[in-house]
């Protein structure tokens, strides 16, 4: 397996090391979820280092038994108010994995059912072992009402649970109308918008601000590892929820939390309305590196984020694209099974708002060659 490191940061162009093939390389990176780059923004970074000066290294306990700091409840605060909730609207975890997992585990019993879109992520699907599970083919209302009209008399509580903006191919929910059907049925939403908060929405408050459901969704998950640059999850809730958990959920109870770093993410949160020209910049690069895309006939799909696959269909290829992508000196991933579906393998790419026009046709430049070469285009 060619497991390539990064060796200085994220960032639009990155040093990468491939031990396997002996190789290092500059390259245009199109692999990070750091959005807005706020990894190396300075009053984030000199906020975490802050943190750790105050507060030390490390948390010391889980959050139940003495972990749960200063920090984490100005953590807490902030976010709950970040999505216009009230004080103690939110429950910090130390990933966004087990902000979905151990939550649903924590929640969902054997008398409940939970109503996925099957694209949700993997987090879910683990929380989800301890109650039954339906899953709708991805975004089928038809499906979904199916599904929540089978459960209304068999089930105690419904869940249904859907991401804002779905990992692989960067389209949204139709969360308006999950969200009137779920409502219809007398069920709960739940919405992991991993990928939308920060990034999504005039304010930045993602999917569910751009759907104007902000105070409507009974679950926001959300990841502090991407858009807000540093690592951890969280979920925001009715307070009594977030109680509940804060000692029902395995994960507040037997594992460590975020270190004092974390105090970097306080910084994140409030440049997110301090400098809405990052989210400003995204946009325009995603529109411009979409249209160079379109323009050569690449698949990318129905995308409507900053995450722009290039499907190929046929995982053998998509490794030797990579390859010559990588040889380019363009940095990105093939996805293919299990990630996607087996016919389904692509590149994705993932943008930053920091990447120049310089950088996005280098990219552009490379699936030109790429796409001489192979014939990866839709019509080839
Ligand atoms: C949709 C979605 N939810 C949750 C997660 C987990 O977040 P984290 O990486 O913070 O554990 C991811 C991670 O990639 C994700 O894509």
């Amino acid at each position: 397996m060619n497991f390539r490191f990064i060796t200085k940061g994220c960032g639009p162009v990155v040093e990468v090391l491939s031990p396997y093939y002996y190789e290092w390389k500059t390259c245009v990176s199109l692999v990070s979820n750091d959005y807005l780059n706020f990894t190396q923004h300075p009053k984030v970074k000199a906020a975490a280092i802050e943190g750790i000066k105050k507060y030390g290294a490390g948390a010391g306990a889980s959050p139940l038994i003495g972990g749960h700091h200063e920090y984490h409840v100005q953590l807490e605060d902030s976010l709950s108010h970040f999505f216009g909730r009230p004080t103690g609207s939110c429950l910090v975890y130390t990933t966004g994995y087990t902000a979905n997992s151990s939550t649903l585990l924590a929640l969902m019993k054997s008398d409940d059912c939970a109503i996925v879109d099957m694209a949700v992520h993997a987090s879910v699907y683990e929380g989800l072992m301890g109650t039954n599970t339906k899953r709708f083919p991805h975004n089928s209302l038809v499906h979904l009402e199916r599904a929540l009209a089978d459960a209304q008399a068999k089930y105690l509580t419904r869940l249904v649970i859907i991401d804002g903006v779905y990992s692989q191919d960067g389209d949204f929910a139709k969360m308006d109308e999950i969200h009137a059907l779920t409502k219809q049925y007398g069920a709960y939403l739940m919405v992991d918008d991993a990928h939308g908060i920060g990034v999504i929405g005039e304010r930045g408050r993602g999917c569910i601000e751009l759907f104007d459901l902000l105070d409507e969704v009974d679950i926001i998950s959300g990841t502090l590892s991407k858009a807000f640059a540093h690592i951890g999850g969280f979920i925001v809730a009715k307070p009594e929820m977030v109680n509940y958990l804060r000692f029902q959920s395995r994960q507040q109870v037997f594992s460590s939390t975020s270190t004092p770093a974390a105090v970097g993410l306080l910084k994140a949160i409030d440049l997110i309305d301090e400098e809405p020209e990052w989210r400003k910049k995204l946009a325009d690069n995603v529109a411009y590196y979409k249209q160079g895309l379109l323009d050569m006939k690449l698949d990318i799909g129905i995308t409507a984020s900053p995450i722009i696959p290039i499907k190929i269909g046929d995982a053998h290829k998509t490794e030797k694209v990579a390859r010559l992508l990588f040889n380019a000196g363009v940095y990105a991933n093939c996805i293919v099974y299990p990630g996607v579906s087996r016919k389904d393998a692509r590149i994705r790419t993932s943008l930053m708002a920091t990447h120049t026009r310089e950088h996005l046709d280098k990219a552009l430049n490379a699936f030109d060659y790429v796409n001489r070469k192979l014939k990866i285009a839709k019509d080839a």
